[in-house]
């Protein structure tokens, strides 16, 4: 706060008064929070950039803890009447170093390439892929093309240099933890970071998920959780004030891998209306394709098509939400069938951690393989995506055809976070 009064000069007044009155804003909807506290009042309020719990949003407001440089050049600017480089212009002379007018220049050229429009620009945390319509995918898809330019040693490679993001995995990951660690790197922020969480975080004291990230959020600006327990990012989100994305919760949701999925369809075969898709493998427990099939709802003449082994078939509720929204699907046992009618073949793997009964899991792999005589009937077209990681389900001789689009679709991963990381620091 200090340092804040001396660089922006005349705004310590304004400062005051915002607090005092966010203050009084915060205790009238804290009263009205206490009166209704359900969580998922408190996720709609976190997609809609309000959270009300108790060390939340606005508690956080009131005491007026405004510490990012982005936010204090926002508001610097809104009232000075001025957007975009103009911002950086404005800090030219006022005391920043160097590197801090660089910073800071970044971070208001990335906001004026970026036209947020839609409801992006309100996105606090990323815990189901409800939350994201069609204009805002599109739109994060936008700048996750610009990621996707940002080159080391640029000024746009340093636009989050002075945030933390913890990642706090406790299931195994190799692509969500590290795609997520790099796209932190590739933008200048720092990391802290847990893997195997259940054994080498005070969990393993009996520290509840609650706790832990009450804790974690006084050391980071942004937390990405994987948790093996269905729910637990909504948990999660529900009792910190800063933004928390799920990188996965059991056999519940994973959001940014549906958000990478839809990006890398539209990348692949160029649209993302008029798109018949194969979902295969694990359908019951898999929280990729649940996600994927949420999301892709949001566009046109979707058919899909459910190939799974009987003990893995897709759940009644993504059908049924499918129907609800006169979404086409049908379940399929013919995989080379299916494949000669599909823009997009998902292959999933048959998670033998989900399975309570052994058995069961032997009798569902290797049911459904793709290998080359799947390709030959493939047309030239299409793409076959795997969230990854492979077992067997995909045989290796397929990774050399073009429409293997599996590894391109893991280093979507890397931009797609990128993005996120930049809409939900508001950067
Ligand atoms: N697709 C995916 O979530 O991979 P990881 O489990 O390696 O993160």
């Amino acid at each position: 706060m200090g340092a804040t009064t001396t660089t922006m000069g005349g705004t310590t007044t304004t400062r005051r008064r915002t607090t005092r009155t966010t203050m009084r804003n915060a205790n009238a909807m804290t009263n009205a929070t206490n009166a209704n506290a359900m969580t998922t009042t408190r996720m709609m309020m976190c997609t809609h950039g309000r959270r009300l719990n108790d060390d939340g949003y606005l508690g956080r407001h009131a005491r007026g803890d405004f510490g990012s440089v982005a936010r204090r050049a926002r508001r610097y600017a809104n009232g000075k009447n001025i957007t975009g480089t103009r911002v950086a212009r404005a800090f030219e002379g006022e005391g920043l170093d160097g590197e801090g007018r660089a910073r800071t220049r970044a971070r208001a050229n990335a906001r004026e390439t970026t036209k947020y429009v839609t409801k992006l620009n309100n996105l606090s945390c990323c815990v189901e892929a409800e939350q994201f319509d069609r204009a805002m995918m599109e739109e994060l898809f936008d700048v996750a093309d610009e990621m996707s330019k940002v080159k080391p040693g640029t000024p746009e490679s340093l636009m989050l240099q002075g945030y933390i993001m913890s990642t706090l995995f406790y299931e195994p990951s190799t692509r969500t933890r590290l795609s997520f660690e790099a796209a932190m790197g590739r933008l200048g922020g720092g990391i802290v970071s847990t893997e195997s969480a259940g054994e080498y975080s005070s969990a393993a004291k009996g520290e509840t998920l609650e706790d832990t990230m009450r804790t974690v959020e006084g050391y980071a600006d942004i937390i990405v959780l994987r948790h093996f327990t269905a729910g637990s990012a909504k948990r999660a989100a529900a009792v910190i004030g800063k933004p928390l994305i799920n990188a996965g919760d059991g056999p519940g949701q994973h959001p940014t891998q549906a958000l990478l999925d839809v990006y890398t369809i539209r990348k692949e075969i160029g649209r993302l209306d008029n798109v018949k898709i194969a979902l295969v493998g694990d359908l019951a427990n898999g929280r990729t394709v649940r996600s994927l099939a949420t999301s892709l709802t949001q566009f046109k003449n979707i058919k899909f098509y459910f190939v799974a082994p009987p003990v893995v078939r897709m759940k009644d509720d993504i059908k049924n939400m499918l129907t609800a929204k006169g979404i086409e699907w049908e379940e399929a046992t013919d995989l080379m069938a299916v494949a000669a009618d599909v823009d997009v073949l998902y292959q999933t793997r048959i998670q033998k951690e989900r399975f309570a009964n052994l058995d069961d899991y032997e009798s569902a792999r290797g049911k459904y393989i793709i290998d080359r005589e799947v390709m030959a009937a493939l047309p030239k077209t299409s793409v076959v995506m795997h969230p990854l990681p492979r077992v067997d389900e995909i045989t290796v001789d397929v990774d050399t055809d073009p429409r293997a689009g599996y590894f391109r679709q893991a280093q979507n991963g890397l931009f797609i976070r990128m993005a996120l990381l930049k809409v939900l620091l508001k950067v």
